[in-house]
């Protein structure tokens, strides 16, 4: 089986999750459970970043350990992956020791080689802001009173051979077109690589920061940032067993816009390529959600916190809003209206009500037994040829990541079933005592639930526990591989199906 890796960014433990984080997420476990129906060896890692200066002035704020502070904050994203149903295969904290050992051996192993050095940095510095500045924070010439104190400072740091990798990477990019993803925003990435790159300062004195790794050559140091973050990808494979080191390289990182140039599009695969390591597969860079929690909804200017809507709607609402509504790699605007009326219209009107009545037109009907589609007219045929171009479609687009796409196509498909059945008049036929209605009824309620069957497998990924009910109502096991399970088949005649559900209440 081929293997698939993939992560999503670490989040900072300096504050609460909140709809970026959870977007994230959601976008990956898609991706994530789309490639296991797809048939590969999928490992998922996602976790948090728990170093750094905010997350030791927020513990000292709140007068506990900061190691404390992140078991606390840890505790919290994690029910919330747990909340949206996010599949993930581990989660690493950048404090484990798993972890700082990798960074650790990293850093030695590109010391040792030269890769790393010492010098002095020359600068001013605000005591208050715990910073360096640049002539362009003035204001009017002066420094602004947030800094308070302003003092040119020498101070000595390490710093990594960044710019020596600068045409190994161009290089790297130009010939590898999947390697940042959308690939519109590989123009970006290389007009950033047009201005000659600076060596990267890795390094802050204990002193000012002792929130940190230990630098494994200078005690007197800790890691700064990206040079411990980056590194949760490979230690999350490389540091226990055997047969997760067979995971790296990566295949992709998805992260957001904000953190792809220069961190992951630049310093880390140089990081790697200096480390004689193979560097990831594709980055893939989604846009932002704007609005986080500020004015949602445009006709009553309600205010709602959106991972809210979670306890309210049920993740699957919640996943298939987020994944339907943006576009990977450009923004979108949050709101409660929208949010709304997509729960109303697509999954309450279109996919509930297809799956309530057509539960209850079997029940009544058949008595709960989906009989044989013994006739094939024109009605049927044009369902079943709507169905192989959605099929088609929908798969192209979820292997590109154009997730709203390929929704939109399965819930074209929805809508084409309950048209077919305002054709054929179901309802109708059930009234009539001709040998030929009951045969056309049969038929018109067997291609209807086998459509019911195919949307069902299509929308897994995305909404894993709406496509476990709809196949337990239909008595069929949740799919593990998508591969015939696409097919429009007679898989459920003679099967007995359940009692109607009620998918996605009233609001
Ligand atoms: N800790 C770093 C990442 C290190 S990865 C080696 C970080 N953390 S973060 O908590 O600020 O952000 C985590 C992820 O959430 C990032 O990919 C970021 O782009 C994403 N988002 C944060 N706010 C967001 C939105 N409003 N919308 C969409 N995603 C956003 O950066």
């Amino acid at each position: 089986m081929k293997n698939f890796y993939l992560t999503t960014a670490i989040d900072y433990a300096n504050g609460s999750p909140h709809l970026g984080h959870a977007y994230e997420k959601i976008l990956t476990d898609v991706i994530a459970r789309a490639k296991r129906l797809d048939g590969y060896s999928v490992h998922f890692v996602t976790g948090l970043d728990e170093h750094g200066q905010k997350v030791q002035q927020g513990a000292q704020k709140e007068g506990i350990l900061p190691q404390d502070r992140c078991d606390k904050v840890a505790a919290e994203f994690q029910a919330m992956l747990e909340k949206l149903n996010v599949s993930n295969d581990d989660y690493i904290r950048t404090t484990q020791a798993r972890h700082k050992d990798v960074v650790s051996s990293i850093l030695q192993n590109l010391y040792e080689k030269g890769e790393i050095y010492q010098t002095e940095y020359q600068g001013f510095y605000s005591t208050r802001a715990e910073q360096f500045l640049q002539e362009k924070d003035k204001v009017d010439g002066v420094w602004p009173e947030i800094f308070g104190e302003v003092t040119e400072i020498t101070e000595s740091n390490y710093f990594f051979k960044l710019s020596k990798y600068q045409d190994w990477l161009v290089d790297h990019i130009s010939q590898n077109k999947d390697f940042i993803l959308p690939t519109n925003r590989q123009a970006q990435v290389l007009e950033f690589l047009k201005e000659p790159l600076n060596d990267l300062c890795i390094s802050r004195p204990k002193e000012r920061l002792s929130w940190g790794i230990p630098l494994p050559f200078d005690e007197n140091f800790v890691t700064y940032v990206w040079f411990d973050a980056l590194v949760n990808y490979y230690s999350a494979v490389v540091s226990e067993d055997d047969d997760k080191k067979n995971f790296w390289p990566a295949n992709l990182h998805v992260i957001g816009k904000d953190i792809l140039t220069p961190p992951h599009a630049v310093y880390w695969p140089i990081m790697l390529h200096a480390s004689d390591l193979d560097i990831p597969q594709s980055i893939l860079a989604h846009g932002w959600w704007t609005t986080s929690g500020a004015k949602m909804s445009k006709s009553t200017g309600e205010t709602v916190n959106p991972l809210s809507l979670v306890d309210q709607y049920g993740a699957d609402s919640f996943r298939y809003f987020v994944m339907r509504e943006m576009t990977v790699g450009q923004d979108a605007e949050f709101s409660l209206d929208r949010f709304q009326s997509r729960y109303r219209a697509d999954l309450g009107n279109d996919l509930g009500n297809l799956l309530s009545r057509l539960l209850h037109m079997t029940q009544t009907y058949m008595s709960g037994l989906v009989p044989v589609a013994e006739l094939s007219e024109a009605y049927e045929q044009e369902l079943r040829d709507h169905w192989e171009k959605s099929r088609t479609s929908m798969l192209d687009h979820f292997r590109a990541y154009r997730f709203n796409l390929g929704l939109e196509e399965i819930f074209s498909f929805v809508r084409a079933i309950n048209k077919y059945a305002d054709n054929r008049l179901p309802w109708k036929l059930a009234k009539s005592e001709a040998p030929e209605d009951l045969q056309a009824l049969q038929t018109c309620l067997a291609t209807m639930l086998e459509g019911l069957r195919l949307v069902s497998v299509a929308i897994s990924p995305v909404m894993p526990t709406v496509h476990t009910q709809i196949h337990e109502r239909l008595s069929l096991e949740p799919v593990k591989l998508w591969k015939d399970e696409l097919d429009w088949g007679d898989r459920l005649v003679g099967k007995n199906v359940k009692e109607k559900l009620i998918l996605f209440p009233r609001d």
